[in-house]
């Protein structure tokens, strides 16, 4: 059985990259909400509701894992989605989070920045795990909601993602933490530019990386993992992987030629029905 991946739109395919890289023996099914996208500016109610249905359609289509790429309902829905479908779920929070901790458990003042949207900052998951883990790590967090047009633009090295990326981490860089949590999708793509303003010093972590090496490991413990080998040579995209959108998958595809390097050998657009409008 195959894995499945959801994100609101087209960031989730850096999270798809990082478990495709990693687990080259496993195929995907990944769903792009981009019909409803962004979820960082959205109420916990309807990023609950929209997570749930995405759970449905992608454990309806016979899964064997959920990987949450999404930050946003990482941060708001994970324990929702859980309640509501029989299958093992990750996301990428506590991964993120987890790795941070790791990083810096050396420091005599540990100090980890997470970037996020709106909604994910908000929800404090970030800080609440990596206080969980350590409490005497000090955490900053700080939205930075114009990094996801910019990476979707492909602005990544542009002088005015400069400028606002000086705005943005402005605090972070008098924080000077020893590591930063890359808490969106979209922000790998930014990497270059984040890290020139923050300072070579500080570890970046990116989320989707850490969900990866968690994906791996709880394959090998729930004895989960292909156990055929798949021949051939796997790339990006290839036709063993199934990928949904909700909405304008010509630019979904475009997207991901310029994110992956390949367009989706298999991408159909769908429909999510509401649970409700099943129900009615
Ligand atoms: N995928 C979202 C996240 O990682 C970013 C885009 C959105 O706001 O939906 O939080």
């Amino acid at each position: 059985m195959p894995i499945g991946i959801f994100d609101s739109g087209v960031g989730g395919l850096t999270v798809y990259r990082a478990l495709h890289n990693r687990l080259p023996n496993e195929r995907f099914i990944y769903l792009g909400d981009t019909a409803r996208v962004p979820y960082g500016t959205k109420s916990l109610a309807t990023v609950e509701r929209y997570a749930i249905e995405n759970a449905e359609f992608l454990a309806a289509r016979g899964i064997k894992l959920l990987v949450v790429a999404c930050n946003t309902a990482s941060a708001l829905a994970l324990p929702k989605i859980r309640a509501r479908i029989g299958i093992d779920v990750v996301g990428v929070i506590g991964p993120g989070a987890r790795k941070a901790v790791e990083i810096t458990k050396f420091e005599a003042n540990p100090r980890v920045a997470v970037i996020a949207t709106e909604a994910t900052v908000a929800s404090s998951a970030y800080a609440d795990s990596i206080r969980q883990a350590s409490e005497k790590t000090e955490v900053v967090q700080t939205a930075c909601p114009l990094f996801v047009p910019l990476a979707e633009e492909n602005w990544t090295h542009e002088p005015e993602t400069f400028s606002i990326a000086e705005k943005y981490l402005r605090n972070i860089v008098e924080f000077a933490p020893q590591a930063l949590v890359l808490g969106c999708t979209h922000y790998p793509i930014l990497r270059e530019v984040i890290q020139q303003t923050v300072g070579e010093r500080v570890t970046l972590i990116d989320s989707g990386e850490a969900c990866a090496e968690e994906t791996e490991r709880l394959l090998a413990v729930k004895n989960l993992a292909n156990p055929q080998k798949i021949t051939g040579e796997r790339r990006l995209c290839d036709d063993l992987d199934h990928f949904y959108v909700t909405d304008a998958a010509e630019r979904f595809a475009r997207v991901a030629e310029r994110f992956l390097g390949a367009k989706p050998a298999k991408l159909e657009a769908v429909e999510i029905f509401g649970v409700d409008k099943l129900e009615n």
